[in-house]
């Protein structure tokens, strides 16, 4: 809770607030030891700057990856600073800045920014978007993972009406959406896989899924080829592994890969690397297509895509799976327990 209010150039704000640190690069599992509460002074904006004050976090998969050293498209996470990630802000003050859309932005305006993990943050104008609540009036559903899950059905999956499907890590917080959205493409049969059956009859009663591959419970080869007799068409990998070798066995001729995700290398040990062994003969023999996706080659096409997303979950056809927690003392135990694998959907805590 921060403290000390006192009257300011901003009205009334507390001097202090409450982030999280990293206190060192874990080398193995990730504990409570890891992060810490750290009382620091509400920070000033200066000129292109918003101040304010964070309303909803998310906690992803990624988050153990950015710990580490690892090569990814965004700097890792350094110790004794402040963590970040995606998050809901209401803007307190914005002396003179423009919103990230184009116009200025006022006090009270929602915006998603990638500051979270502390109460208050100073963010740049332009790395602040304001939520269009009239497309997506849930301002949680904004941290959702829908858009990176449109960004593969969309841009690299390319499905075509009646293919099958298969969807690996299908009840974290992209895949949860990823099936929704490849059957809202066309997808005629649509598989997943999970790590538990609780998890497994979840996606077949309250997401529509025909078959869901269970990890840890025989050859994931094997389970796919049952559950996919025709062959599979088009694969949308969070997890990579023994997944990826798997949906590379069982697919067919011009099946196309959009390689989302590594979760099968990311979430245990250091979390950087997901090297899986791939017969490339098959590739092109087969003539089958591995793309991978980042969401940020893809921003300009945010704006459509929230309003298509939103016509869908107004509609009915989209639904947002998530849990949520409140605090932000509370947000170390939510990636935690996301990474024990103890959620379906996307986790997002309420500052
Ligand atoms: N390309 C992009 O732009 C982009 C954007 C966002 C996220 N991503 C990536 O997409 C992937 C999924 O992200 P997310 O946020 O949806 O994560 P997430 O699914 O919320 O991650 C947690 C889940 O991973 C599964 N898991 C844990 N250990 C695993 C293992 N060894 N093998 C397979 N699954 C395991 C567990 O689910 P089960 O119990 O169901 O197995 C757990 O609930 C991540 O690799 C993330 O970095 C990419």
């Amino acid at each position: 809770m921060a403290t000390d209010t006192a009257a300011g150039p901003y009205g009334d704000l507390p001097a202090t607030h409450r982030e999280i640190h990293l206190t060192e690069r874990p080398t193995g599992a990730l504990t409570e030891e890891h992060f810490t509460v750290v009382q620091a002074p509400v920070p000033s904006p200066g000129p292109g700057q918003l101040l304010v004050r964070n309303r909803y976090m998310t906690v992803v998969a990624v988050m153990r990856t950015l710990m580490s050293d690892a090569n990814l498209p965004m700097p890792a996470y350094e110790v004794n600073r402040p963590l970040w990630g995606p998050a809901i802000g209401e803007v307190i003050a914005a002396p003179d800045a423009a919103a990230g859309g184009g116009g200025r932005v006022a006090p009270g305006t929602l915006v998603r920014h990638n500051d979270s993990w502390r109460e208050y943050a100073v963010v740049d104008a332009d790395a602040a978007t304001p939520l269009d609540l009239a497309a997506l009036p849930d301002p949680a559903a904004h941290l959702s993972q829908a858009l990176t899950a449109w960004a593969a059905v969309v841009e690299a999956a390319e499905v075509r009406p009646g293919e099958t499907a298969f969807v690996s890590g299908a009840a974290g917080g992209v895949g949860c959406m990823a099936g929704q959205m490849l059957r809202l493409h066309g997808a005629g049969r649509v598989i997943g896989s999970t790590g538990s059956r609780r998890k497994a009859d979840y996606l077949v009663s309250e997401l529509g899924y025909d078959a869901v591959v269970i990890r840890g419970a025989g050859s994931i080869e094997e389970q796919l080829r049952e559950a996919a007799p025709d062959g599979i068409d088009v694969v949308f990998d969070t997890v990579g592994g023994e997944q990826l070798r798997a949906a590379l066995a069982v697919s067919n001729r011009r099946a196309r890969f959009a390689i989302v995700g590594a979760l099968s290398g990311q979430l245990d040990g250091e979390g950087k690397q997901a090297l899986v062994e791939i017969d490339t003969l098959q590739l092109l023999a087969r003539g089958i297509e591995l793309r991978g996706i980042t969401l940020l080659d893809h921003l300009d096409s945010v704006p459509a895509w929230t309003r298509e997303i939103g016509r869908a979950v107004a509609d009915g056809r989209l639904t947002f799976p998530h849990v949520r927690y409140a605090g932000l003392e509370q947000a170390p135990r939510a990636l935690l327990e996301l990474i024990e694998g103890r959620h379906i959907g996307t986790v997002v805590v309420e500052l």
